[in-house]
């Protein structure tokens, strides 16, 4: 797979996703200004590349303050971190990375400022590679929950395209299939703006694995035809309780599995677990705009001028709709994550 996001020359590069599966391009952000747009605007997405892409952005933006003061230096990296905060609300992954650049400013509060810029590149890269190697475990955890021949129902893209690499649902679906299980993936289109058919129909065929594409409207029928034996989605933040928030129409989907008796599982990363938020009611519910609603992708229009329209960019699932919450330090129930994440 080609790299989500890296550090290239001095530049924070990202794979353009709002361009796929049209056109592979890249754009080299060498400002934070430029890195917090391409968040808000979905070039970057994808909970946990959404958290390196704002680390990069940190150390991105510090690199090019002129104090050699550290106080000053320290206030003009919060500046820059909260201007990557105010992207986008709910994938906690964003905040997480954040904090932690911050965690790394501090602690290298005795060095030259000179110093403390390459310990925030270092950071940031740190970040990304533990988010791959977070996935790979996550992948074999959840592989033994795959048998051979069976067929996976996902939603929204939580592969490599929404991390730093191998993907967390998908992660599971890659180890699966590397060892040897003859799987078959139906990727939801996941409307309004087609990351299921864009981007999780996209990867799996650059990666060879069969995926079929539905529109989101035919998984019930499937499922009742015995058509789908798991589902496996990714999150954007998950409670304390186990609720999960992630892309609209995940809800949907755990309450048509759990109607036919069908494993929903959820994969993500410590990052992604929120124990400071109690339950999914808390989750703050990012709005989008009405023109991802009205058009297909910006281009044709399928609504009638001036309509009025809700886009909710997410939604909640409650924990008694999730069969098990698939991690880097293994598989549990949803209930059992506040005990297991609190150190
Ligand atoms: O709006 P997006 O494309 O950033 O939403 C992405 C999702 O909802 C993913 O399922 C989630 O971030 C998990 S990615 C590993």
């Amino acid at each position: 797979m080609v790299p989500t996001v890296e550090w290239k020359e001095g530049a924070v590069r990202l794979l353009d996703q709002s361009q796929l599966p049209e056109k592979v391009v890249f754009l080299d952000c060498r400002d934070y200004q430029t890195v917090a747009r391409a968040i808000r605007e979905l070039l970057v997405r994808g909970a946990p590349a959404i958290g390196v892409t704002a680390a990069m952005g940190v150390a991105l933006g510090s690199n090019s303050l002129k104090s050699s003061q550290f106080d000053e230096f320290s206030k003009e990296v919060h500046e820059i971190c909260d201007a990557l905060a105010a992207t986008r609300p709910t994938a906690v992954n964003l905040f997480w990375a954040i904090e932690r650049m911050k965690r790394a400013l501090a602690e290298s509060r005795q060095l030259p400022v000179e110093a403390i810029k390459r310990r925030l590149v270092d950071e940031s890269q740190r970040i990304l590679d533990e988010d791959i190697a977070m996935n790979k475990t996550m992948g074999r955890y959840g592989a033994v929950l795959v048998q051979d021949g069976q067929t996976i129902l996902t939603h929204c893209n939580a592969g490599a395209l929404a991390t730093a690499g191998y993907g967390t649902a998908l992660g599971v679906v890659r180890a699966a299939w590397e060892q040897g299980k003859k799987i078959r993936v139906l990727a939801d289109e996941t409307r309004p703006v087609l990351q299921g058919a864009r981007l999780t129909a996209w990867e799996l065929m650059q990666d060879g694995i069969p995926v079929t594409l539905i529109t989101d409207n035919m998984a019930g029928a499937l499922m009742r035809q015995g058509l789908v034996h798991l589902c496996v989605v990714g999150a954007d933040r998950i409670a304390a309780n186990g609720d999960v928030a992630n892309k609209i129409g995940t809800y949907s989907v755990a309450v048509l599995a759990k109607a036919h008796g069908i494993p929903f599982y959820v994969a993500a990363p410590y990052s992604t677990i929120d124990l400071n938020t109690p339950s999914g009611e808390q989750i703050p519910i990012e709005q989008r705009q009405p023109g991802e609603v009205t058009s297909i992708c910006g281009k044709a229009v399928v609504a009638p001028v001036g309509v009025p329209v809700l886009n909710p960019a997410f939604d909640v699932t409650p924990a008694a709709y999730i069969t098990a919450i698939i991690t880097e330090r293994g598989v549990f129930k949803p209930g059992e994550l506040a005990e297991r994440f609190r150190t």
